[in-house]
């Protein structure tokens, strides 16, 4: 692990899962990646060096907290041609931040292409000296990164996947912390996670999978949610975790079961009705004697057989995942207060979803894209903060659509024109404006659940439904006490999700859904937030070693 200073080397390494081998992008050697711990209010200082022949850019999922003190580290964000250009093959850059108002499990990776699916690792911010959880304190805590495995190069996946204009193939397996499996045949006994006998355990839980929003669950076992995404919650207790790409979820685990064997297993949840990764994965929660334990009278005590779970969610449970977002709440405690914008600046309406292009390669002459409000997202070939910083014209136009350019019904049957506009078209915003976004997904060729992530700023999750977004029914049912406060929600198949940040980090902040996929077929865009005329209320300069296009 990496603790506030380090060194992160990305280097090939030959990896073997699944009976087959091949080189894989990794830092430092491991997959996952190393862990990056620090406090909170640190100062973290990590040098990347590429090593390998793959552009990179490394983007640390760090999303500063309104509210609290104003950080401005656009320029170690990471997402490339967004803040950065990508590190060149045996370059280095210095990623120097601070972790300011957040405490918990973020995750890191590498922002560029589908590198992130080996190129990962958790962040653990803990709270501040003498600052204890708002829970009583676990005896001891785990990290379970979810991923997935591809037996191929996941640049030749996407890039054939963009060539014929078509859905890329699935993974061949889940993971969790790097294992696929248990796959007997393959000699992978898959991940194993050990606890003691009436001790509690926090699971620092990410999904760091490319394409596919995960279930978690253990069999026999509740598990407390306490934070996510770095900000604590009001705990609930739930048998199920529901997490999607870039999310983190802090829940506690009591080992106060009978001693043996319980089934861990994570399964895909998706609601399109083709193309969805099927493949579950287990491991398992094994039980070993607290040798000081007098719990259990037994003096021969009998390893109980595996249990094996009966209610693995199906692919298309949209009211489990419904339930679980619903439970979220922030702590809304003294210490930690919710301060959700009561007033709105900018009201946005974006639709979120899938369309049509024409496409010279592709065998049907079109080929499927990701649109916001119509507009699909052309990546630059200069970074956007480096365009907006130094003024550079032609990169970037600032006349993103507050509103789609059509009104249609977005969730009932597709509109006769499905041919989206290409741009590089950003949302400017004042500086600390407050912004109200609701993400409609339509269901325009493919619905489906969009987990859309918001760099730079945690937002707070006002209110969510099915349907169409009503404008004057819908406000009156928002949650402005205690919405819970995140960086990436799921906006739901045929429905709508709606969300509150003040803009006070200035930069350009990239909007994207988190399913690899989607970006790639440029479902994002991003905004810009000026500079504000006080004291620390502007980017800085970048620095020298900005890596240049
Ligand atoms: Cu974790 Cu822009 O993504």
């Amino acid at each position: 692990y990496i603790y506030m200073y380090g060194y992160m080397q990305v280097v090939l390494r030959n990896t073997t899962k699944l009976c087959s081998t091949k080189p894989i992008v990794t830092v430092n050697g491991h997959f996952p990646g190393p862990t990056l711990y620090a406090r909170e209010d640190d100062n973290v200082v990590v040098r990347v060096t590429n090593h390998v022949t793959y552009n990179l850019t490394i983007h640390c999922e760090l999303l500063y907290r309104h509210g609290v003190r104003q950080v401005r580290t656009g320029w170690a964000d990471g997402p490339a041609y967004v803040t950065q250009c990508p590190i060149q093959p045996g370059k280095n850059y210095v990623y120097n931040f601070t972790l300011t108002g957040q405490r918990g499990t973020l995750l890191w990776h590498a922002h560029i292409s589908w590198l992130r699916a080996t190129l990962h690792g958790a962040i653990v911010i803990l709270p501040k000296k003498s600052f204890p959880y708002p829970f009583p304190k676990p005896h001891a805590e785990k990290i379970i990164i979810l991923g997935e495995w591809w037996k191929a190069d996941v640049e030749n996946v996407v890039n054939e996947a963009t060539q014929a204009g078509l859905p890329p193939n699935v993974s061949d397996a889940h993971t969790i912390n790097g294992f696929p499996g248990p796959f007997p045949n393959c000699s992978s006994q898959g991940y194993t996670l050990h606890v003691e006998s009436g001790k509690t355990y926090l699971l620092r839980i990410i999904n760091a999978a490319l394409n596919d929003e995960l279930f978690f669950k253990i069999a026999g076992h509740k598990l407390t949610v306490v934070e996510a995404d770095a900000v604590y919650t009001k705990p609930f207790e739930t048998d199920t975790i529901f997490v999607s790409p870039g999310q983190t979820t802090n829940a506690i685990l009591k080992a106060d079961k009978p001693i043996g064997n319980y089934l861990i297993v994570i399964s895909p949840f998706m609601d399109a009705p083709i193309g969805f990764d099927n493949s579950t994965s287990f491991s398992k929660l094994q039980y070993k004697l607290n040798n000081s334990s007098t719990t259990h009278p037994s003096s021969t005590p009998q390893i109980a057989p595996t249990l094996f779970l009966t209610n693995i969610p199906p692919h298309n449970a949209t009211p489990i995942t419904k339930k679980f977002i619903d439970s979220l709440k922030s702590l809304n405690s003294i210490q930690y207060p919710t301060k959700v914008p009561l007033t709105v600046d900018h009201s946005l309406l974006f639709t979120i979803g899938v369309g049509l292009n024409p496409c010279d390669t592709c065998a049907s002459g079109s080929k499927l894209v990701g649109n916001i409000n119509n507009v699909t997202f052309d990546m630059p070939s200069v970074a956007l903060l480096e365009a907006h910083y130094h003024n550079i014209k032609g990169v970037f136009t600032d006349d993103f659509p507050a509103q789609p350019p059509v009104v249609f019904n977005y969730t009932g049957p597709s509109p006769a024109n499905i041919q989206t506009m290409n741009g590089t078209r950003l949302y400017r915003l004042s500086y600390n404006s407050s912004v109200q976004i609701v993400l409609q997904g339509t269901g325009v060729i493919a619905p489906e659940s969009h987990p859309t992530h918001l760099h730079g700023f945690n937002f707070y999750v006002i209110g969510s439904g099915l349907g169409n977004f009503d404008p004057v029914k819908d406000p009156k049912l928002f949650n402005l006490v205690d919405p819970v406060e995140r960086n990436t929600i799921g906006v739901p198949t045929a429905g709508w999700t709606a969300i509150r940040f003040r803009a006070d980090n200035p930069g350009i902040w990239f909007l994207h859904c988190h399913l690899e996929v989607h970006t790639t077929w440029g479902l994002k865009m991003a905004f810009i937030v000026d500079n504000g005329f006080g004291p620390n209320e502007s980017l800085p300069p970048p620095p020298n070693d900005l890596p240049q296009c």
